[in-house]
């Protein structure tokens, strides 16, 4: 397998509205970050995923973009984002954008002049379709954000697709002009210096022509028309052809309900499409019918069973990204670990896995800091458009039981993942002296950066030790993956192999002790602990402790 960096790198994702604020208004900004870097330093990452920067109304927080060749004003200026380029540039720091172009925001001028009339050059950027029978939407695609995905248009009297929000007009990738539009975009970033982008939803842009009904009553889900759609891989083919090719970038494509027969497509080396994409199988494995909030408990079966599959599967081609949080998704102590007495281990544990599995590790901000779920009582604290909108739909004007909704949005928002980095104990635990825009965790009293920083046991320094030791051992990254014990019910246990050196990493996912049995082969052959998340004080080879997480060199 060919060594590239972008296998060996280590990725710190920034959402930058929470991250840090440097001007009192609430919000995190580009000064908040470029004052963080020695921070980001100090942890090891190579690659920061900088969430979108460019103008926006923020419907999505940014994901919904007015301008793609201008900062929002809250984060700062072009002049404040080319200092946090050349700041990450002089510490050896690479950035990956985020490229947001499944949709545009209803207010970037493209929109406005596609929405202005039926023969205004830009109204084939967008999908426009007339109304069925009168006054119903062209089908029955539901929207990501809750109801039907069009939206009806007074002006022209036509619906525009959407995907996500009202406010997220899908663009129309059928259209050349618009994919030039799209590659002279990422042309100008990356003359800019960019290290490569993170590409939002990018699996969604191709749509089946016709765009047919999911069934027959009511909205359906339709995502078989628009996921990994006909001509996706043409448009990648050709992105990478005219733009990507030009750069040594990393490209990492999220992608969901993607499968990895499909991923081998987008990954795949001779391909010359994407480097990596962010499936979401294991985000699945707590949802009940395929509906994300209804709750269902996860077991260790069903999500190692998930990487494994994944870690075979593109084992010869392609290449994994692991993750187990981003803003998307809640926070990984809470939903995999225990956020209350084994806080601490069980971060760490889930770290060791997100190092030694085969792939490229991405760290979500305050993850390394083992920050944790939010629970907020009132409706009226959350922030994020999918749980508002979800809650308007199935309480306010469904039947939905509250107090049941509340509970999943708990465990499973998005805003868990959103509250700001708890940087002290501080006012505000340091993230800002105005009045922040989503209320922090209180927690942050005792999880905080400057608490991590100055304890030599802490998560933070866990994460330093580990990102270190990928750097200085190639068979972290490169080496070959093989899963050791079946179906266990507290344990994942696997080797990495490359030439002689063995590496063996056993994980006890359970808060009880677990019995470690190795077959005859490992059994009888010598180790050297490598890292551990415990003292090596009390330490029973054969018994693992709550969320003990070893790793070991295997000799003879
Ligand atoms: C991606 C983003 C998410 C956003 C959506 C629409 O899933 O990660 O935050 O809401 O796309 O852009």
């Amino acid at each position: 397998m060919e060594r590239t960096w972008w296998k060996e790198a280590v990725v710190y994702q920034i959402y930058p509205r929470s991250f840090k604020d440097s001007d009192g208004n609430g919000v995190g900004d580009i000064q908040g970050i470029v004052s963080k870097l020695d921070y980001l330093q100090e942890l090891g990452v190579d690659v920061i995923w900088l969430s979108p920067v460019y103008k926006s109304p923020n419907d999505d927080n940014g994901y919904d973009i007015s301008d793609y060749f201008e900062i929002m004003d809250e984060f700062g200026t072009m002049q404040d984002w080319t200092q946090l380029l050349d700041g990450l540039h002089e510490r050896g720091m690479k950035l990956l954008m985020d490229l947001v172009v499944n949709h545009t925001s209803d207010e970037h001028a493209w929109f406005a002049e596609s929405r202005s009339s039926r023969d205004n050059p830009y109204r084939d950027y967008y999908i426009w379709r007339p109304g069925k029978g009168g006054n119903m939407p062209p089908n029955n695609w539901r929207s990501f954000f809750s109801g039907s995905a069009w939206k009806y248009d007074d002006t022209t009297g036509e619906y525009y697709l959407h995907l996500f929000s009202k406010k997220q007009p899908d663009l129309n990738w059928d259209n050349p002009k618009l994919r030039q539009s799209v590659y002279e975009m990422m042309t100008f970033w990356l003359d800019k210096g960019v290290d490569g982008f993170r590409m939002d939803v990018i699996n969604l842009i191709s749509k089946v022509p016709g765009l047919p009904d999911d069934g027959e009553d009511g909205l359906g889900d339709g995502s078989p028309y628009f996921m990994n759609g006909p001509y996706v891989h043409d448009y990648l083919r050709e992105m990478n052809e005219q733009v990507l090719s030009k750069y040594d970038v990393m490209t990492v494509g999220e992608t969901p309900g993607v499968s990895v027969e499909e991923a081998l497509k987008y990954t795949g080396a001779d391909r010359k499409e994407l480097q990596m994409v962010f499936q979401f199988e294991h985000m699945d494995v707590d949802a009940g019918d395929g509906d994300k909030w209804t709750v269902v408990p996860w077991t260790l079966q069903k999500l190692c069973g998930v990487l494994h599959k994944w870690q075979t599967g593109l084992a010869e081609d392609g290449w994994n990204s692991l993750y187990l949080n981003n803003h998307d998704q809640p926070r990984m102590v809470s939903r995999f670990g225990n956020d209350g007495e084994y806080r601490v281990p069980s971060a760490k544990m889930l770290a060791t896995l997100l190092h030694t599995l085969k792939g490229t590790p991405y760290i979500y901000q305050g993850e390394e800091l083992g920050m944790t779920n939010i629970q907020f009582s009132s409706i009226e604290d959350y922030r994020d458009i999918e749980i508002l909108n979800m809650y308007e739909e199935r309480v306010t004007q469904g039947n939905a039981d509250p107090g049941t909704i509340m509970e999943a949005i708990h465990v499973k928002g998005r805003d868990n993942a959103r509250t700001p980095m708890q940087w002290n104990a501080g006012p505000n635990a340091g993230f800002t002296t105005g009045m922040p825009w989503i209320r922090i965790n209180p927690n942050y009293k005792e999880i905080n950066a400057e608490a991590s920083m100055s304890d030599p046991d802490s998560v933070f320094r866990y994460y330093q030790r580990l990102i270190a030791s990928r750097k200085q051992n190639p068979v972290m990254v490169y080496g070959d993956y093989q899963l050791l014990l079946q179906d266990h019910e507290q344990i994942y246990a696997y080797t990495r192999t490359l030439g002689e050196v063995i590496w063996l990493i056993a994980l006890n996912f359970s808060e009880s002790a677990a019995i470690l049995e190795l077959d005859d082969r490992y059994s009888g052959m010598k180790r050297e602990l490598i890292i551990g998340n415990y003292p090596e004080d009390g330490m029973e080879t054969e018994r693992l402790r709550p969320y003990e997480a070893r790793v070991y060199r295997m000799f003879t």
